[in-house]
């Protein structure tokens, strides 16, 4: 899939080893190359077994966004969604999103998930934007706030019994 916005074109595509330099720039800046390798690596491994899909957008040649599904059964989760600061606001967030629903409805999930820091309310009004409602909230140590909000959108045939 490609896309033209009012000042940058992007594509999406799966992500491949090759990538994790750029990743480790420009979207896990806290984390050294080995761990963004490392876990890269992981992913596609999944992906071989159909449980993990890693996508990235690219600008240019680079890797500048990312973002991955986990299939879990009838209940699909999207994570590690993260555009570099410089290209956000153009669609990429929403283009990842929507790619990752299209392959996780492919895949046979009823439901989508997406865990997010409550406090957060531009990245609630996006998933919001995209039919995503509040599910659960688990308690974790390793967030601001000590807890996450799970939204969720059904994206199977009847979709108001499935959320
Ligand atoms: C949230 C995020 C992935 C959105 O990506 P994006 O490409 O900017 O999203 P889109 O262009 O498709 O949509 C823009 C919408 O995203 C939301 N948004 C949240 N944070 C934003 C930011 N810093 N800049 C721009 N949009 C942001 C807003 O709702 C925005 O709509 P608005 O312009 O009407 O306020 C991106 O801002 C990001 O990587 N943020 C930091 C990491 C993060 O919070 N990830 C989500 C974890 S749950």
């Amino acid at each position: 899939m490609s896309a033209k916005t009012t000042s940058i074109t992007y594509a999406i595509r799966p992500a491949t080893l090759g990538d994790a330099p750029a990743l480790q720039r420009h979207c896990f800046s806290t984390q050294s190359l080995e761990e963004v390798t490392d876990y890269l690596r992981w992913c596609l491994r999944q992906r071989a077994q159909r449980r993990v899909f890693r996508l990235v957008a690219e600008v240019g040649g680079e890797a500048v966004a990312n973002a991955q599904l986990t299939l879990r059964g009838p209940v699909a989760e999207i994570g590690s969604l993260v555009v570099a600061e410089a290209y956000r606001g153009h669609g990429i967030g929403t283009a990842l999103i929507t790619t990752l629903t299209d392959i996780a409805r492919q895949h046979g999930a009823q439901s989508l998930e997406m865990g997010v820091q409550a406090h957060d309310e531009r990245v609630l009004a996006l998933y919001t934007r995209l039919g995503f409602v509040p599910h659960h909230r688990v308690e974790s140590r390793l967030v601001p706030g000590g807890r996450v909000l799970y939204l969720r959108r059904a994206i199977g045939g009847d979709e108001l019994q499935q959320q």
